[in-house]
């Protein structure tokens, strides 16, 4: 029997009282369940009376090798016995410079620099500031704007969310933020009838030229989610517009930051998207499975050009401002070297091919299904787009809340699974067995007819 002063409902009327949660209404809760979940174990979490879930999201995209994972539990309390946390100006440690050589020799070549954030929104600040005090320390501080696609996310801070363009996100803070310029984006979703990815690829980048001829004198950065949109509705683009992308970034002098903090660290079936490009960008945000879903911590990788337009002496004003408490913590940084101890010792990337062509199997039959207008993939990440009207591709419209039927039918079969919006979407960790992801997909499609079914 389990207690009830320490079961769900008693810790959820706890919660409710004193806690306001992220991405939340929190007026929902008065018929949602708030879930306290106590252990986690692989890619299972349990609540408080015992009922387990299924990771499907990963736990907002960062965890990667399971909940509780032993060996980065491991590393963790051998390291908070060592040093916990030091300032990371003027004083260094070993678990910080240990894993910028490493990150340095598996990123995109030409990444030679590290700086250190703790969230991945920190991390697209420190790149916008990095792209804009570049330009401005070559003597080009007239070039004061960014590039965004449209439907990217970058995060919630208000730098981030400039260059975001999910109007749930950005809508109401827009009085509060930068202006970017914003190209469209190559989603195939969107391609013209009968336009393959490529094709629907080349003709944005035809359109993103037309906007760099207008506006690269003033603009410092491209920036772009390689391969996967994540938060705006897991939509997928081809490779080549990243090639094309590298290639118009280095003719119109402007600088190409690739936010890898959702889709790097294996989740597109390489380890990072821009490999599938084969390019190296000017900075490379990384975050979430950097220490696969352990500790907050980010990265921004950057060239030696870069650096070197900071490195000037002291009255010469040039130094990169930009400071966090916690930056560079070395608890985050020695989970992070495990993270990619793993991913040496094992083969992640073979196993995880295995496990996506399972979840590709078993979602090809929804492709036939009356309200399902595209089922796509990208290694580890798969998602389905519901729609009211199939041949118009016409969407739910948002206020129907679609997506949270299936949500609350997951939680009730044990799979978590959180649509954004219409998309269902699946992004578990590796460590998912083949049954687990069968259990996904299965608890999805019930989910689905439920959703669909007014
Ligand atoms: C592509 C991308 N960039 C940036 C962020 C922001 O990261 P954080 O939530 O750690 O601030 C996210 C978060 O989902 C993301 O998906």
């Amino acid at each position: 029997m389990n207690n009830p002063a320490s079961g769900n409902a008693a810790l959820a009327a706890r919660d409710l009282r004193h806690v306001w949660h992220p991405c939340t209404q929190m007026h929902d809760h008065e018929s949602v369940p708030m879930l306290p979940i106590v252990r986690g174990e692989g890619a299972w979490l349990v609540d408080a009376d015992g009922r387990r879930y299924l990771d499907g999201i990963s736990s907002w995209w960062t965890n990667l090798f399971g909940h509780a994972n032993p060996r980065l539990a491991a590393a963790l309390a051998d390291q908070a016995q060592r040093l916990e946390h030091v300032i990371f100006a003027g004083f260094t440690h070993p678990p910080a410079i240990e894993l910028a050589e490493a990150l340095v020799r598996i990123t995109p070549p030409g990444l030679d620099k590290v700086f250190f954030a703790d969230n991945g929104s920190a991390a697209i600040e420190v790149a916008l500031k990095m792209s804009f005090h570049y330009w401005l320390n070559r003597g080009h501080g007239e070039k004061t704007r960014f590039i965004a696609l449209t439907g990217s996310y970058h995060g919630e801070t208000l730098g981030a969310l400039s260059v975001s363009d999910v109007a749930l996100y950005r809508k109401t803070y827009a009085p509060l933020l930068l202006t970017p310029f914003l190209a469209p984006s190559p989603d195939a979703y969107e391609g013209e009838p009968g336009e393959s990815p490529e094709q629907t690829a080349k003709r944005r980048l035809g359109e993103l030229r037309a906007l760099l001829e207008r506006h690269a004198h003033e603009t410092c950065a491209v920036i772009v989610e390689p391969l996967v949109q994540c938060a705006g509705g897991m939509r997928m683009y081809h490779p080549s517009y990243l090639a094309g992308l590298r290639a118009l970034c280095d003719e119109f002098a402007v600088h190409f930051i690739a936010d890898e903090i959702a889709v790097g660290f294996g989740r597109t079936g390489t380890l990072f998207a821009c490999e599938q490009a084969a390019v190296s960008p000017d900075f490379m945000c990384l975050s979430k499975g950097l220490t696969a879903g352990f500790m907050p911590l980010s990265v921004v990788l950057t060239t030696d050009d870069v650096y070197a337009a900071f490195y000037a002496e002291y009255r010469t004003g040039k130094a990169f401002l930009h400071s966090h408490s916690y930056t560079g913590n070395p608890l985050a940084c020695r989970v992070a070297l495990e993270t990619l101890a793993i991913f040496r010792d094992e083969p992640v990337l073979e196993r995880n091919r295995g496990l996506a062509a399972r979840l590709a199997r078993r979602l090809a039959p929804l492709r036939d299904h009356p309200h399902v207008a595209d089922v796509r993939q990208c290694g580890m990440i798969a998602a389905v787009e519901l729609v009211a009207d199939k041949a118009m591709r016409r969407p739910y419209p948002a206020t129907e809340r679609r997506g949270l039927r299936v949500y609350l039918h997951g939680l009730q079969h044990g799979a978590l699974l959180r649509p954004l919006g219409n998309v269902v979407y699946f992004m578990p960790p590796y460590v998912v067995t083949e049954q687990d992801i069968d259990l996904l997909v299965d608890t999805a499609i019930a989910g689905i007819e439920r959703a669909v079914t007014d």
